[in-house]
């Protein structure tokens, strides 16, 4: 089945009210191209102010904590980003791993409590250049996903609307190196197998496996037409609506798969 392509905005810790203008010129712009599905996770300080300037593009999270709340100071919880706008969260992402010593564990139970506070999920994964050059990557993002993947609604459909992956390999992101269409084409296909696993053959192949990691206007056509790939996780190419909307014009050009 051709899905339809996600294009996600991660704007990190970037942003702040004066941003507001390149949130809804996506928006308007993605009004006209409504083959693919746009949204941005800007910073947690942005997210109502994001869920209040668009109707088109969907509004999510980088990170939440667990649990609903209590003494967790700095923290905020799923519920709390949904109560904001957010309708999904990015988790698992590798500056969360490295840069706070996430765990799979840690990532699983955010899942859980995301799924539960009404949030879709946007899991991350993806390998170190050690791992890479050692040939084990696939093992790598493999065993990641295994020991963070939710147990999921029953029901293709349901399963496919709640869960996307982002497949990231660490040394590709704001590095100005993409993975090779190979080598990403490896990868996601290993991640198509244990999906099916995971959910069975019909939901497995529905959920959509996105490729992170210095995507831009130029390559995007190319590595969103690569086997599997059903769209991106877009980082500093997603800071301006410019810049931003070459990589959703060339998804909207794009049967993916
Ligand atoms: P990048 O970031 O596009 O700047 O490489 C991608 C990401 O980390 O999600």
């Amino acid at each position: 089945m051709a899905m339809r392509p996600f294009i996600i905005g991660n704007w990190k810790m970037n942003g702040t009210r004066a941003m507001l203008g390149e949130a809804r010129a996506i928006d308007r712009a993605a009004q006209r191209l409504m083959k693919v599905e746009v949204a941005i996770a800007p910073p947690f300080t942005l997210i109502h102010a994001v869920h209040r300037e668009v109707e088109q593009i969907g509004v999510g999270a980088q990170d939440c904590h667990t649990g609903t709340d209590g003494a967790f100071t700095g923290d905020v919880s799923a519920s709390m980003v949904a109560d904001a706008g957010a309708k999904f969260v990015i988790l698992g992402h590798s500056e969360r791993r490295e840069g706070h010593g996430e765990s799979d564990a840690l990532i699983r139970q955010k899942a859980d409590d995301a799924l539960e506070a009404g949030l879709r999920l946007v899991l991350c994964c993806g390998e170190s250049e050690k791992v890479r050059d050692s040939g084990k990557a696939e093992k790598f993002v493999l065993d990641q996903l295994r020991a963070s993947l939710p147990p999921l609604e029953d029901g293709a459909d349901a399963v496919a609307e709640q869960i996307a992956v982002a497949y990231e390999p660490i040394w590709a992101i704001g590095t100005g190196k993409t993975a090779s269409i190979a080598d990403i084409e490896e990868i996601h296909a290993a991640i198509r197998g244990l999906l099916v696993e995971t959910y069975g053959d019909e939901a497995g192949s529905e959920i959509r496996i996105l490729y992170g990691g210095s995507v831009k206007a130029e390559n995007a056509a190319e590595i969103l037409a690569a086997e599997h790939v059903g769209g991106a996780l877009v980082g500093g190419a997603s800071l301006s609506a410019e810049s931003f909307l070459g990589i959703v014009i060339a998804a909207s050009d794009i049967e993916t798969n």
